[in-house]
């Protein structure tokens, strides 16, 4: 599936730092990719800890019957059907939307049986003769009849009882007729809305994944029950009718004195049920034709279309196709690709085969009011689900214990599809920061969990969405990387070609890949790996974490260790291989790069890493490794100096990763908070976007732990230093700001730099932020901020200014008819710094008129990021929990955001104790989906009292010689 809208990490650091308005710069950039690099699911995570959570090991009791277990049985196979649909965009008499229909399924029996169980899940069924469904026989032989038959509930199934056992061999045909409600649940088939010049206009649309095909009709919706499907959709004349086929035929027609209109689909591939899309909708589209074989078509409203708000997908759709065509050697597998952008979406985008789903933001690109950052999030997420098309749809896996290769896999090759279609934005090197850096946070949690899990561990509908988190996307990018790294990635592709063509329409699971990968290795005498693919992949997909490497340039010794960020931490999850990885090692000295080295054990030595004088060492260049790296601290003292007097020594992706792991390795006690700190002292010679960026993200928990102590005076002054360059240099290469800097990246250290100036009171910052955001209030139809620097700006004048910037804010966020500005304006209202305002504001969560409750819960995490709105946010939280609960207790990941957002900061002992009373006073209404948020909070913020009670006075200490020392 695509990629989430959840708050991500990225929203929650965003708005976090916004209200801290210590760096509100990150913010802008943080809006503008928090949906593109949100995963599904795992991605509503702001602190990754949520997203670990470990499905628990579930002992496989046995239910005494078939329909008890939630695994369809291995007795009946599909292989047609036949599904009509006619979903009504009209309300019926009793004010319900629904859907009717009927589906005929051709299966075969493998195995003798006298049980049919299908899935069926909130659907009405129509009776035949006192049953929920009618059989007959394909062939010769007769159908036995039904003798009984229910639906249970519980396991999602529709069963039948038959007066004898089917035949092995022969084909039967399953008849339902049903309706269902076309609900605005954004599940299975659903309803969505928007107005068009004021007019209410409905959509139908469906998300199948993971398991709602079967609340659509019934069928057997599991991934490996492949199928072919023959749709027809009736709608309403003057509708459009999309799924996955072409179309191949639209008649007129009267059914129940109701003029319709039938529209025909071309029978698709053998597909799995998750991967169909049904769409009635009153959209028009843009199309080209890819070298006269293949019809490209962008769907939206009419009026994005006449805007021009589909020609960036558009362009950039044709080129990534062709880049997958050559990179998998294998063509594009459907006749035609439609992309739609739709007004109300769970996830970012949904891979349906050759018609594929997006939330606006994600495909939509509007020359003016776009940002460069909404604009990369477009290519990427575009690059992803075609990406798809191939690896998951062409060949997809077995069951969802493997989702992690399917998603790991699209989240990797989407760099490299977007890098084809915008070759200059560097785009490959991303990666680094939005996918390794963002799961190391989270696997280096003693809670994490392996990348791979057992079949029979997933198995229940909610077990199969937990799959969808920030291990299996991110984590899943950033091995597969690595594992293209070290066989080479023309090796690579081969293996994945023979492996798409051999199991093309049908099933996998990953270690086929593995088999294609390592006969691809076999056929090249000049790769060698040390063991096979299997081996060494093994390690890092079946145990969780990862290494921290360990070079001692002065012996040559080279060790690994199970990196975890609490070194308190008990692992409780035992590995067969004991916290041993087999780790490539790409690495240079003193800029020159050697040959890889495998570290295959705990400890080694490698006598060529053994230096001395002036040269130095730096390991897993590029971050083509998931690994950490630390040093021996003459090494770490060359590096840094080569930092101080020559950065540009070190490759771009190398600065942002020295800076990670240090300041990494310092919360893990592994190497003093001083060295991490060291760092961060070249920046005031750095330019480039990526180690600022790293380096922001890890100030952030400076930020957060001092920002209410005497440390923080010292911490201002010595970044205020370190920006201003940067701040001086935007300023010229943008002429005074009146152009926007020309380099992809440039534009979002651009964002970085007033931000960061602003916050920190670097001169003329304010002021020019003051006199835009004045510009705009004088005159409301025209905003004269260019949308990249919006957020920051929005957020920078609302917090220097009073209730007049306030409530003109308040205003344009009501009348803003572009979601991504009402969701900018929306985070800005955060960053007050009256305390009344922050109160208001509170106040207004509660009422849906003013805020809607999707929105509610991150609009009081934005408040609690506010310094100054924490403790008005905790107190308000606490006072309404069981209004809060009620509300949103149930289920909703925003909801567990909540309890980690407003507690993030929490580190002294008044306030664990305050976290405690909470608990107990509230364990009568219950914590719902923050239950185990609180737990964690809990566990933080003693950490957290630990980690200040260690590192202030050093801290502070440090801030203060540096920024005195100029
Ligand atoms: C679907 O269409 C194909 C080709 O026209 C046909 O062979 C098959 O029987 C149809 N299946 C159903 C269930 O109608
Ligand atoms: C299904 O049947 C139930 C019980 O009769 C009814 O309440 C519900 O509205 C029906 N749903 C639809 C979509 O017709
Ligand atoms: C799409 O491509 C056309 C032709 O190259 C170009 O003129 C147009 O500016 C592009 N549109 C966008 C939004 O990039
Ligand atoms: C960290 O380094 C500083 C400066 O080099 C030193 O004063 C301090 O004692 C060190 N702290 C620890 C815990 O080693
Ligand atoms: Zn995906």
């Amino acid at each position: 599936m695509g990629k989430v809208i959840y708050v991500s990490k990225n929203v929650g650091l965003g708005l976090l730092v916004l209200a801290a308005i210590a760096l509100a710069t990150i913010i802008a950039l943080s809006v503008a990719y928090d949906n593109e690099k949100a995963k599904k699911r795992g991605g509503n995570t702001e602190d990754g800890a949520t997203g670990s959570t470990s499905i628990p090991i579930t002992t496989p009791s046995t239910p005494k019957e078939p329909w008890d277990h939630y695994r369809l049985p291995a007795s009946l196979v599909p292989i047609s059907y036949g599904v009509n649909l006619w979903p009504r965009l009209k309300p019926d008499a009793n004010g319900l939307y629904i859907f009717t229909g009927d589906s005929s399924v051709v299966f075969r029996c493998v195995k003798e049986t006298d049980l049919i169980i299908i899935h069926s899940n909130k659907l009405n069924l129509t009776s035949f003769d006192g049953h929920h469904a009618k059989l007959r026989a394909l062939g010769e032989a007769s159908a036995p009849s039904i003798l009984r038959s229910w639906l249970v509930v519980k396991t999602e199934f529709l069963v039948l009882q038959l007066s004898r056992r089917l035949s092995v061999g022969a084909t039967y045909v399953l008849f339902t007729q049903f309706q269902g409600e076309l609900a605005d649940d954004l599940e299975g088939f659903y309803r969505s809305e928007y107005t068009d010049d004021g007019v209410k206009k409905v959509v139908a649309t469906s998300q199948m994944q993971a398991t709602f095909a079967r609340k659509t009709f019934p069928c057997f919706d599991e991934p490996a029950m492949k199928a072919s499907f023959n749709v027809t959709i009736t709608h309403e004349r003057g509708f459009v009718a999309l799924s996955n086929g072409v179309e191949t035929g639209s008649t007129d027609a009267i059914i129940n004195g109701v003029p319709v209109r039938v529209t025909t689909f071309e029978p698709t591939e053998r597909m799995s049920t998750y991967l169909l899309a049904f769409i009635v909708c009153d959209f028009v589209d843009v199309d080209s034709n890819l070298n006269n074989r293949l019809l490209i078509r962008i769907w939206a409203r009419r009026k994005a279309i006449h805007d021009h708000q589909g020609d960036y997908a558009l362009n950039v759709t044709g080129p990534i196709l062709q880049f997958y065509e050559q990179y998998y050697n294998t063509s594009y597998p459907l006749s035609k690709s439609d992309q739609i952008a739709l007004p109300d979406f769970n996830a970012g985008a949904m891979e349906n085969w050759g018609l594929v789903t997006y939330r606006e933001t994600a495909l939509l690109y509007d020359r003016v009011m776009s940002s460069t950052g909404n604009k990369e999030r477009i290519t990427t997420v575009i690059s992803h689900e075609l990406a798809h098309m191939w690896f998951g749809n062409l060949v997809t896996l077995q069951w969802w214990n493997d989702l992690w290769l399917n998603e790991g896999f699209a989240s990797y090759v989407e760099y490299l599809g977007a890098d084809y279609a915008e070759p200059t934005w560097n785009i490959k090197d991303h990666i680094v920061l939005y996918d390794v850096h963002k799961v190391f946070a989270v696997d280096a949690l003693a809670s994490s969990h392996p990348l791979s899990r057992r079949e029979d561990e997933v198995n229940t509908p909610a077990q199969i969405s937990e799959m969808f988190n920030t291990i299996s996307y991110s984590k899943g990018a950033a091995v597969l990387r690595m594992l293209s790294e070290f066989l080479t990635e023309p090796v690579f592709a081969r293996g994945l070609s023979s492996y798409l063509n051999t199991f093309a329409f049908s099933n996998t699971v990953y270690t086929d890949l593995w088999d294609h990968l390592q006969q691809a290795v076999e056929n090249t005498p000049s790769v060698h790996i040390p063991h096979t693919v299997h081996d060494i992949m093994n390690r890092w997909t079946l145990q969780m974490g990862f290494p921290v490497v360990t070079i001692d340039t002065r012996t040559g010794s080279v060790t690994q260790q199970h990196f975890l960020v609490d070194p308190d931490s008990v692992v409780e999850r035992p590995s067969e291989f004991s916290y041993t990885w087999f780790v490539p090692i790409k690495w240079m000295k003193t800029g020159v790069e050697q040959q890889q080295y495998w570290l295959l054990q705990k400890t080694d030595t490698h006598d060529m890493m053994r230096v001395s004088g002036e040269d130095w060492v730096l390991a897993n260049t590029n971050v083509s490794g998931y690994f950490r790296v630390n040093y021996d601290l003459d090494n770490w003292d060359r590096l840094l100096s080569l930092l101080n007097t020559n950065h540009q020594a070190l490759s771009i992706i190398n600065r942002a990763q020295i800076i990670d792991d240090a300041f990494n390795l310092a919360r893990a006690k592994i190497i003093n908070t001083t060295l991490a700190l060291r760092t961060t002292k070249y920046l005031s010679n750095e330019r480039d976007y990526i180690p600022w960026e790293s380096a922001l993200k890890n100030l952030n928990y400076y930020i957060l732990m001092f920002d209410r102590t005497e440390v923080y005076g010292s911490l201002q002054s010595y970044f205020k230093q370190q920006i201003q360059p940067l701040f001086e240099y935007f300023k010229t290469i943008t002429a005074n700001w009146t152009k926007v800097p020309t380099g992809h990246t440039d534009q979002y250290n651009e964002i970085n730099a007033i931000g960061m100036a602003c916050s920190l009171g670097v001169k003329g910052c304010r002021e020019l932020i003051q006199s835009w955001f004045g510009e705009w209030m004088e005159n409301p139809h025209l905003n004269p901020i260019h949308p990249n620097l919006k957020s920051t700006v929005y957020c920078h004048a609302i917090a220097l200014g009073g209730v007049e910037e306030w409530d003109f804010a308040w205003k344009m966020f009501k009348n803003a008819t572009l979601a991504s500005e009402a969701s900018r304006l929306r985070a800005a209202m955060a960053c007050a710094k009256a305390p009344w305002l922050l109160n208001r504001y509170l106040e207004y969560t509660l009422d849906p008129t003013k805020i809607r409750k999707q929105d509610a819960t991150s609009t009081i995490q934005g408040i609690a990021g506010n310094v100054v709105g924490m403790p008005l946010a905790w107190n308000f939280v606490r006072a309404r929990w069981s209004y809060l609960f009620h509300t949103y207790g149930r289920g909703s990941f925003s909801f567990s955001n909540l309890i980690s957002g407003v507690t993030r900061r929490f580190s002294t002992e008044f306030e664990l104790q305050e976290l405690m009373k909470f608990k107990e006073d509230n364990l009568h209404v219950g914590f719902g989906s923050a239950t185990l948020a609180l737990e964690q909070a809990i566990e933080k913020t003693t950490a957290n009292i630990k980690w200040l009670t260690e590192n202030k006075a050093p801290v502070m200490k440090w801030f203060t010689e540096e920024s005195t020392r100029q």
